[in-house]
């Protein structure tokens, strides 16, 4: 299933940089050049897959990339970040694509993939995430980076999404259930939006995240031609560990795959 088959990212787009307005995109972003640095890489293009309405895609432009493309597979996301780079003046091209197809056109490349904030999480087939590995190795150029994060099982596991919060004029209230056996974690999220004239809308999606493990990543990535794989727990300097909510992972593509 992909988050196309379920309702998300529909309504929820239009509020998605008020409730968000907190993510760290801008120190995640840090700590992937760090590494990057220590790898000796000095990447220019970039394509942020699964970007979303662009929070880390207008971060990279800001930091002088060149050429930067962003794409997701939500049109309410893809229209939202368009609208902010158009207000901008920012030259980033966003497109509406599933990440599973990952490509760019005329069958260019880059030197470093991104995917932040969980995104990969949302394909909930192991031969989906395989699929997202191989078109992002097709779309790299060798010696290139892929950079993405993932919740871990960990955090699916305890609950991480039954969340209960008023942020603005914005409440919502998720309701998280687990599966041991699949490993995914269908959200029940409702959402109210107060208007300034006290009226009120409200609605309501579905996410559904897979806790990939570590050798599934491992595994896909390495298959998919890439080498030297690092997993960082929680986007800090250390190896995750079995409490890790969040991994941060990154690669160098070796060879194109066959
Ligand atoms: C939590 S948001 C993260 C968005 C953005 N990367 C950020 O950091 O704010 C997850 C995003 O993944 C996108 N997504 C889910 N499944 C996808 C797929 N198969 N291909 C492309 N995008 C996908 C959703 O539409 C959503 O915009």
């Amino acid at each position: 299933m992909t988050s196309s088959e379920n309702n998300s990212y529909g309504a929820l787009a239009g509020v998605y940089d008020h409730i968000m307005w907190t993510v760290p995109h801008s120190a995640w972003l840090s700590r992937i050049e760090r590494d990057l640095r220590d790898r000796r890489k000095r990447p220019r293009s970039v394509f942020d897959i699964a970007c979303g309405t662009g929070l880390g895609t207008e971060i990279l432009f800001s930091r002088g990339y060149s050429p930067v493309y962003g794409a997701d597979l939500s049109p309410e996301m893809i229209s939202v970040a368009r609208n902010k780079a158009n207000t901008a003046g920012s030259a980033i091209t966003y497109f509406v694509q599933n990440a599973e197809v990952t490509s760019l056109p005329d069958g260019l490349t880059v030197d470093l993939v991104t995917c932040l904030f969980d995104a990969l999480n949302y394909v909930t087939t192991l031969d989906g995430l395989y699929r997202v590995f191989t078109s992002v190795a097709q779309t790299l150029n060798v010696g290139g980076v892929f950079a993405f994060d993932l919740n871990a099982p960990y955090a699916l596991r305890q609950g991480l999404f039954n969340q209960e919060d008023a942020i603005g004029n914005i409440r919502h209230v998720w309701k998280a259930t687990w599966d041991e056996e699949t490993r995914l974690c269908t959200v029940n999220m409702d959402f109210w939006r107060t208007h300034p004239d006290g009226s009120e809308d409200v609605f309501s999606e579905q996410h559904v995240q897979r806790a990939h493990t570590k050798d599934e990543v491992r595994d896909g990535l390495r298959s998919a031609g890439f080498h030297e794989i690092l997993f960082w727990g929680n986007y800090a300097d250390k190896a995750p560990n079995s409490k890790s909510d969040r991994w941060l992972v990154t690669a160098v593509l070796k060879e194109k795959p066959k």
